[in-house]
């Protein structure tokens, strides 16, 4: 269980629930075993117990990352890892915001832990790489630095101590990005600033300028480069510290503000404050004269570098230094300090410049991560992970307000921890019926109430004694304790206790802390609470020059004679502050961090036996593991439980018509897991994790199909609406379609109604435009009526006349309007040679076409006619042409119609041209290169050549299925002898026929043009 199944035995157990026996020994064996093997990390359950090793370890890189991104906690060895995924997968699954509660003593590696956290979730998240969850992120890591350098300081336990409390929210978006975030900053320990104790340092940023600046930006601070000098920055003894890198810290601090967009001038600022606290330190006083013992400061030029630093003038300063204004009754009246007043107005001022100068920064700081203003879209959901490292438990030698603070804080935590770890989860076995043994675990409830209970706790005590009026001793606030608290068990001080000689009179007391015994020391307790700065200073650092220093003092801005409310107290402050924590961590799933320390000397490998049986006593480890153990890792909600499982089994899923508690019952005994649940009223309780896990694992195997399905209907459901909307597109269009087609149709009824009856059958009724669906359609109705009419004219010619007519129509469309005279309105006769009009010898050319018909095997005579022909040696001769459906023939008139050569086969003849006018000259083209010119001549002289256009157009059509070329022209070409010969025609005189003859280079037909 819990990740010690990937460990093996050799290194304890990974869970602490898993030990044999739940003793201290034992947790402290298994606590010690791992420690020795390196192994830092333990759970109980989901809380992570962490060891600080004090040395740097391999197991933050790339791969431990991917290890534990996205993965169940107890599927991996114990890891904070783990637990930064946990937060981030509950946050992202469930959009719940999740805290993380880092806890455990000062040096325990809280700090690093939460840098740690804050690393891995920067890993893990903006997969898609946008740019300003980049920036989102590299901004929340560098705010550390800075932060740390104003925050930080080298103790006696931590070299790298915060001496503040933080508490980060990070912002994410509905992807589970980080956007933004807020940092809530707690009591920064300022007394540090005047005052360390030794072998400690100031905080960081003192010592990273006084070794970071160079020659000449210390110059302009007025300072040298050393740390003995200052006293300030030097009570602790030796300021180097080895793990501790000043100069370069300085670099990676003004780095880091540019990085966050701080404005140059203003990291000026902060430095030169830094440096004007430093030479504050060394402000020395004397007094004016021995009487009044009224202070003086000693040095002016020290003064006025320190007036130059923080902008404002000599007079001004020294003023404050030395000299309080209050005003009495309507006066304002000038008192001057002593001397003793005068240090204690010095330190006030230092730690006051320093403290407001954190707290701009913090909100500098926020304004760079404000997830509105840092540009990063807000889109639905967003939630938080809040990460808290707050200072934990301190025992010093000597105990002040800070730590009385500090340790409260503390209880509060540890308060929270029972409420909702260790109470709450019992109280809800209970709640829910499940038989349940009570374990028993010490609440820190009573210490909690000691502190900050009203009228009778601490700090009402402490706030009352700050409040009335007249001098109050912090030994009269000693008193007031001893006097309500005396019944308190846990509040003790030495006139409660005489015989108690550890506890000085009249000044310490003693609080037994869950975590132990701390004796304070009252000293200076009611300073630190009433936390007074006099208005004098107020008004001087509003008053400065400086815009940045102006704007940190904004409250000086109010005149000496306006009377301000009273502050609240630095202790009401501070405890409003942690309670208002505490409600807002309880309103989130929280994970825990247990920090311990294992030495008190940071040293790698000693495991101080007493120190941690200590702690783990104290956070209440033991009492973690019983509870966890006895308990049940994971419980939800009937309904819940079912709506998230119920694909498991087919009885539940899709709907479960039972009640949920029967719903999750049958989930439960499917998959055999009987005997690891409890069934409390509303809720399921499940005893391991692994069963969890299971369940878990067996649901995301159903998971793709139900995406597939909803996917599916989805799509089907689409495409479905989408095709309904096609077929009622195509349904309206059709019907549109048809009545625009019925209307038409009538128009054209209505037009054509008559046209059987009209002479022309309707040729000269104009159509109606159809509409644009229907000129296809209209072109084709078109044709029909011309067919129709064509018909009807038809109908009208003899049968007789019909092939004539046909002849006609192919000559018609050959010459297609070229020819003006081609013999229309004549009757075709075709064979005129066979008429006694043309022949008074028709009996030879009948007898001699019946021979070439039995000879050359035609049908018939579609044409013949006289003619004259001429040869390629332009020899002009009187011939017949007879055109049949096998070829045509020459024949000789005069020999009896003798054929001039054999039948010229149709198949021979590639052409035929005429010319446009009245003339009548034929050219055939044949393939031999001896084209057949010739001039038909009829007695009559009828125009035929239209004729014998018609005839062989028809021919072709009919027979050779071809179109014939056919050409008019006025100059035609033609091949005789194989030679292109150029034609022309010429008129003549009417007398005699129409005749060929040479003339120059063409071959010229004289044709009598009167006749
Ligand atoms: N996980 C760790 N790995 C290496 N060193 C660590 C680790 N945690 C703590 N340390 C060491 O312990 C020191 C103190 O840790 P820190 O987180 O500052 O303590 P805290 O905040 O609890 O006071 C660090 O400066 C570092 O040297
Ligand atoms: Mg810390």
């Amino acid at each position: 269980m819990a990740g010690s199944v990937h460990e093996g035995p050799e290194f304890g157990v990974g869970d602490f629930v898993l030990l044999n026996d739940i003793t201290l020994d034992a947790f402290m064996n298994n606590l010690k075993l791992r420690y020795d093997k390196n192994k830092i990390y333990s759970f109980i359950g989901e809380v992570v117990v962490s060891v600080n090793p004090y040395k740097t370890m391999d197991i933050y890189n790339q791969s431990y990352v991917d290890q534990y991104r996205g993965r169940e906690i107890y599927e991996r060895p114990p890891h904070i890892f783990a637990l930064a995924d946990s937060a981030y997968k509950t946050m992202k699954r469930k959009s719940r915001d999740t805290c993380i509660v880092i806890s455990g003593e000062s040096g325990s590696g809280k700090t690093e832990a939460s840098k740690i956290i804050m690393r891995y979730i920067a890993a893990v998240t903006n997969v898609g790489g946008r740019k300003e969850v980049e920036r989102v992120k590299e901004v929340l890591i560098k705010s550390n630095i800075i932060l740390e350098a104003f925050g930080n300081a080298k103790t006696n336990r931590n070299d790298n101590s915060s001496r503040f409390g933080k508490y980060m929210d990070i912002n994410f978006d509905f992807k589970g990005d980080p956007i933004g975030g807020h940092i809530n900053n707690y009591l920064l320990e300022k007394s540090r600033v005047v005052h360390q104790q030794h072998g400690e340092r100031n905080f960081h940023a003192f010592y990273q300028l006084l070794s970071g600046a160079t020659d000449p930006k210390l110059a302009e601070m007025k300072l040298a480069r050393s740390t003995d000098k200052y006293h300030f920055v030097c009570q602790g003894g030796d300021s180097k510290c080895s793990t501790i890198n000043d100069q370069s810290d300085y670099r990676n601090v003004m780095n880091a503000m540019k990085t966050m967009g701080f404005a140059f001038k203003h990291a000026e600022t902060l430095w030169k404050v830094v440096a004007a606290v430093i030479l504050l330190g060394n402000i020395e006083y004397e007094a004016q004269d021995d009487v009044h013992d009224l202070a003086m400061v000693k040095d002016r030029k020290l003064m006025s570098d320190i007036a130059g630093l923080i902008d404002v003038t000599n007079d001004d300063l020294a003023k404050a230094l030395t000299h309080r204004v209050i005003a009495a009754g309507g006066n304002v009246v000038d008192k001057g300090l002593t001397v003793s007043e005068a240090y204690y107005a010095r330190d006030a001022f230092a730690k006051a410049i320093y403290d407001r100068m954190f707290t701009w920064i913090v909100k500098r700081i926020n304004e760079a991560i404000d997830p509105k203003t840092a540009g990063v879209e807000f889109v639905g959901k967003n939630t938080v992970i809040g990460v808290l490292d707050i200072y934990g438990f301190e025992i010093f030698d000597n105990n002040s307000f800070e730590q009385f603070c500090i340790n409260y804080c503390n209880e509060k935590l540890q308060q929270l921890f029972i409420e909702l770890v260790l109470k709450q989860e019992q109280e809800e076995y209970m709640r829910e019926g499940i038989a349940w043994q009570h374990v028993d675990y010490f609440n820190n409830k009573v210490i909690c109430d000691l502190v900050e209970q009203p009228h009778k706790g601490i700090l009402a005590i402490l706030d009352e004694a700050c409040l009335s009026v007249g001098k109050v001793t912090d030994e009269m606030f000693l008193t007031a304790m001893s006097q309500k608290l005396s019944k308190n068990d846990r509040y003790t001080c030495r006139s409660l206790n005489p015989s108690d000689k550890t506890l000085e009179h009249k000044r310490d007391f003693r609080i037994k802390h869950y975590a132990g015994d701390v004796t304070y020391s009252v000293n200076s307790f009611i300073d630190k609470n009433k936390d007074t700065l006099f208005q004098d200073f107020k008004r001087l650092l509003y008053n400065s020059n400086d815009e940045l220093i102006k704007m940190m003092w904004p409250e000086g801005k109010v005149s000496i004679t306006e009377t301000t409310r009273r502050p609240q107290t630095a202790g009401t402050s501070f405890k409003n502050s942690i309670i208002s924590l505490v409600d807002r961590l309880a309103t989130k799933e929280p994970h825990y961090v247990r920090c311990i320390k294992p030495n008190e000397i940071k040293s790698p490998c000693q495991f101080d036996d007493t120190r941690c049986k200590h702690q783990v006593m104290y956070l209440g480890l033991l009492e973690n593991v019983r509870v966890r153990r006895a308990g049940f890792a994971f419980r939800a909600q009937y309904e819940r439980f079912l709506a998230r499982y119920k694909m498991i089994t087919k009885y539940t899923w899709p709907n479960f018509h039972g009640s949920a508690y029967d719903g999750v019952k049958a989930i439960i005994s499917h998959m055999r897991f009987d005997d690891d649940v409890e069934y409390g009223k509303s809720k399921i309780f499940i005893r391991s994790p692994q069963t969890l896990f299971a369940l878990e694992e067996e649901r995301d195997k159903f998971i793709p199909g139900i995406i597939l399905f909803l996917q599916k209907n989805w799509r089907g459901g689409n495409a479905r609406r989408k095709a309904k909307k096609m077929r009622a597109i195509y349904f309206i269009m059709s019907r549109f379609r048809r009545y625009k087609m019925r209307s038409y149709i009538k128009q054209i009824v209505e037009k054509f109604r008559n046209v059987r009856k009209m002479r022309d059958y309707g040729k000269s009724i104009k159509w109606p435009t159809p509409p644009k669906v229907l000129s296809g359609w209209v072109g084709e109705l078109q044709k029909a009526h011309n067919r129709w009419r064509a018909n009807m004219i038809l109908q009208k010619v003899p049968q007789d006349e019909r092939p004539a007519l046909q002849l006609k129509c192919s000559a018609h469309s050959m010459l297609r309007g070229q020819r003006s005279e081609w013999g229309m309105r004549r009757k075709w006769e075709g064979n005129y040679l066979a008429t006694t009009k043309d022949n008074a010898s028709t009996i030879d050319f009948v007898t001699k076409m019946t021979s070439l018909k039995s000879h050359d095997g035609f049908n018939k005579v579609l044409f013949s006619s006289y003619c004259k022909k001429v040869n390629k040696h332009n020899q002009c001769a009187d011939r017949a042409i007879v055109i049949t459906d096998r070829g045509i023939y020459k024949l000789d008139p005069k020999k009896k119609y003798k054929p001039m050569r054999s039948i010229i086969p149709l198949q021979q003849v590639t052409g035929l041209t005429v010319s446009p006018d009245v003339d009548q000259l034929i050219v055939f083209k044949l393939t031999d290169g001896n084209d057949l010119v010739i001039c038909l001549n009829s007695p009559s002289h009828e125009e035929r050549v239209g004729e014998v256009v018609g005839i062989m157009a028809r021919i072709w059509e009919t027979v050779i299925h071809s179109q014939l070329q056919f050409t008019v022209s006025k100059q035609p070409t033609c091949n005789l002898g194989n030679k292109s010969r150029q034609l022309a025609i010429k008129s003549t005189a009417a007398n005699g026929g129409p005749v060929f003859k040479k003339d120059g280079q063409v071959l010229a037909l004289f044709w009598p043009s009167a006749t």
